[in-house]
């Protein structure tokens, strides 16, 4: 099989490891990386921008018709464009997180977004990394995994990973922020956060990048015959 035509999903709680691991497999792989936790970032973006009330189904379903996103990877910067704006920086923030969470519960969101990411995995193959896209998005997927790891240990990474885009942030408020945001991702009604029951589990806690990425380059091998 091509890797070009491979389409293999990464799902998970944040902090799991799953930007880093899916951005390395893809590099690998030779294949594009979509971060569809971007997707409803950049929703939720607008959302604010536009003081649009969440609990309007009209005005989300208006949002949600006329959304033009587009991603690009330049080197390894992410580049996403709203409606020609560039939010790369602004989509980034836990306030910008907390309300991804909560718009990726309403249904106009997750029908739009789930069209524009089957547009995207359908050119060339992809490595898709979010909540939902091993069970909805690319429920025939070639491989998927679940990412998880201790609370704790996913709360530092976050924290770390906040303070070296240069934001400003507290521990506990970042460990506060997340499990708020992991009950919400998990208990909605709507392509809640679980993995599918075909996904390969790891649990990343006290695990190498490096390790975990043999592991999954392991199953990837075990599964579809690819040169990697
Ligand atoms: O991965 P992330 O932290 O950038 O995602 C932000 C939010 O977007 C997450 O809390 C829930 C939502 N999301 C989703 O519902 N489905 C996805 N496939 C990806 C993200």
């Amino acid at each position: 099989m091509r890797a070009s035509r491979l389409v293999i999903t990464i799902d998970g709680p944040s902090g799991a490891g799953k930007s880093t691991l899916a951005r390395l497999l893809a590099l690998r792989l030779g294949i594009p990386y979509l971060d569809t936790g971007a997707l409803y970032r950049t929703v939720a973006a607008e959302v604010i921008r536009r003081r649009i009330d969440i609990e309007d189904d009209d005005q989300l379903e208006s949002l949600c018709r006329n959304l033009d996103i587009r991603i690009q990877w330049i080197e390894d910067r992410l580049l996403v464009l709203s409606s020609g704006r560039d939010v790369s920086q602004e989509i980034r923030s836990e306030r910008v997180g907390q309300m991804a969470s909560c718009i990726s519960a309403k249904a106009a969101v997750r029908r739009a977004l789930l069209g524009l990411q089957r547009q995207i995995v359908a050119k060339n193959g992809a490595i898709l990394e979010g909540r939902d896209t091993g069970t909805v998005v690319a429920p025939d997927a070639h491989v998927k995994f679940y990412l998880d790891a201790r609370a704790e240990e996913r709360g530092l990474r976050r924290f770390r990973e906040l303070q070296e885009q240069g934001m400003d942030v507290q521990l506990e408020s970042v460990i506060r922020s997340m499990y708020q945001r992991d009950r919400q991702d998990r208990e909605r009604d709507l392509a809640p956060l679980r993995p599918a029951p075909d996904a390969v589990l790891i649990d990343t806690t006290d695990k190498s990048i490096a390790d975990v990425m043999e592991e999954m380059i392991r199953h990837v091998r075990k599964r579809i015959h690819v040169e990697v």
